[in-house]
């Protein structure tokens, strides 16, 4: 039977950014076919059952409304990039760990690889879009890739679509994006590309929040968006530290500053730090960009706001370390959220995983809970497995600890019985709130030692 779909669209990598994203456009376009590849085969059924491989608010049910109908989960990457006229690419870019670069440039190793097999299977023109955050200029070297004469029957069209949603809302923000960007090459065929792109995303997007801009300025934009998100965390981070010197309260300040509307009240909440598969990559992938155009300076400034979040994360277990004597070893640590935020299971560069670490080298006895990170916190933590607990119930996990330590700001860590926990806990018992998320004046009537971030203690010593 002839399929009616009006395009086929592919992607290729089933991760946070692809699958979601795939899933949004599936439901909003009946009239696509969207299909979704990925290597690992137990991603594609873990995509493909009741138990998707990542927890998004709201995701389950759009993948259930589309999926069979016009949208699809395979590990058949040769065929479906065969037959699909679009593709995606949101493979993952990590940090690179080996040689010139390791540790700040971008593997692009995956995305290299895609490119070569699309060129190998593809038998008609075709449209790649980059999903995946990218160095600035990486087009290029696809387009060069991709038009190398190995397949010159067929033309590859090559445009610049970053993906800004974060993760715990990413189905809203795809549903309702502030903007979408997509860049392209400025010839009569990178124009004509990115109008069936603007027509995919006009399905559902108004059409002025649809940006289009020269291929270079849209691969850089994602970089800079989020280095300019991640220096305001590192900003306001800094000043907790002076806070915490001087008796001011940083909500206060950021609630002053932020009332200003040229500053924003937005991403003004300080914290153990910022974590998340993208905000350190991206920096250090813009600060070794910046190296290596000669601009010296410009890569120290950048680099100094992943400096300051690993300081404030150091911060966190070194107050925790002299507030409580001195001394961690043999105390029962209770971690609540390993999350890197709330609602998400992801884990990728979460402080927690930092603290943890650190307080095992202390020879504390570390518990671990958290509503949905469990399981990723057991794989990043494996080489620790007999030094941390793992428990899902907070009350379980905090009872005879001798501190509890916020990590994630999960709406349940409000709402819990701090009573009935301090009543389970050695005494003194200490919290130390990563995330500014309780109430810390009831807290320190019920007899805890409280620590917030950026606030002076209330302790009663
Ligand atoms: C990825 C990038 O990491 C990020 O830079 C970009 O902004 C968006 O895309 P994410 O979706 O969070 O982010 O990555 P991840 O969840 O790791 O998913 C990537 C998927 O690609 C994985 O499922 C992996 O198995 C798959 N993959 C990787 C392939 O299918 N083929 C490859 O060759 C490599
Ligand atoms: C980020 C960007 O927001 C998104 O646009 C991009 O596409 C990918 O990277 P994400 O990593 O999913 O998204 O989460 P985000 O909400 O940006 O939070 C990142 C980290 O900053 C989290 O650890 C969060 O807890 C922390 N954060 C955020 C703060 O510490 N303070 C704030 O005010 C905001």
């Amino acid at each position: 039977m002839a399929e009616k779909f009006k395009m086929k669209i592919l992607c290729i990598g089933a991760g946070y950014v692809g699958g979601p994203t795939m899933a949004m456009i599936a439901h909003k376009c009946p009239q696509y076919k969207i299909v979704v590849v990925d290597i690992n085969k137990e991603k594609i059924d873990a995509w493909n059952s009741d138990e998707l491989p990542i927890y998004e608010p709201g995701l389950y049910d759009v993948v259930k409304s589309a999926r069979g109908r016009n949208l699809f989960f395979s590990t058949d990457v040769d065929k479906w990039i065969k037959e699909c006229s679009v593709i995606f690419v949101s493979v993952n870019t990590p940090t690179k760990t080996y040689g010139v670069g390791a540790g700040m440039a971008a593997d692009l190793m995956y995305w290299e690889k895609t490119a070569r097999r699309i060129l190998e299977c593809a038998e008609s023109d075709k449209i790649i879009v980059e999903k995946s955050t990218l160095p600035v200029k990486t087009a290029q070297a696809m387009e060069r890739i991709l038009n190398s004469g190995e397949n010159s029957r067929v033309k590859f069209e090559v445009l610049s679509n970053p993906e800004f949603l974060a993760e715990g809302t990413a189905m809203e923000d795809i549903k309702n994006p502030d903007r979408v960007l997509i860049g392209s090459m400025q010839t009569d065929s990178g124009i004509k590309a990115r109008d069936v792109l603007c027509e995919i995303y006009s399905n559902w997007v108004d059409k002025e929040k649809i940006l289009t801009s020269n291929i270079w300025s849209s691969e850089l934009s994602k970089l800079v968006a989020n280095a300019f998100l991640a220096q305001r965390i590192s900003s306001v981070n800094s000043i907790s530290a002076l806070c915490e010197k001087t008796d001011a309260n940083i909500d206060e300040i950021t609630n002053a500053i932020g009332t200003d509307t040229r500053i924003g009240n937005k991403f003004l909440k300080a914290s153990v730090g910022f974590g998340g598969s993208c905000f350190k990559k991206d920096i250090l992938n813009l600060v070794y960009i910046c190296r290596t155009y000669g601009l010296t300076e410009e890569a120290d400034y950048w680099e100094n706001v992943t400096k300051i979040n690993r300081h404030q994360k150091q911060r966190f277990v070194l107050k925790m370390l002299s507030s409580m004597f001195n001394t961690l070893a043999d105390k029962r640590i209770c971690l609540f959220g390993f999350a890197f935020k709330a609602d998400t299971g992801d884990t990728r560069e979460t402080p927690a995983l930092f603290v943890a670490k650190k307080l095992v080298e202390e020879n504390a006895k570390v518990i671990i809970t958290d509503p949905k990170a469990i399981s990723n916190a057991k794989s990043d933590l494996s080489d620790y497995s007999l030094k941390i607990e793992y428990i899902v119930d907070p009350y379980e996990a905090a009872d005879k600890s001798h501190a509890i330590a916020i990590m994630t700001e999960w709406s349940l860590y409000k709402e819990l019985d701090y009573e009935k926990i301090f009543s389970s806990m050695e005494k003194p018992a200490f919290i130390f709130d990563g995330r500014n998320i309780v109430d810390h004046k009831k807290l320190y009537n019920i007899g805890f030692n409280v620590y917030p971030t950026g606030k002076s203690p209330l302790t009663h010593f």
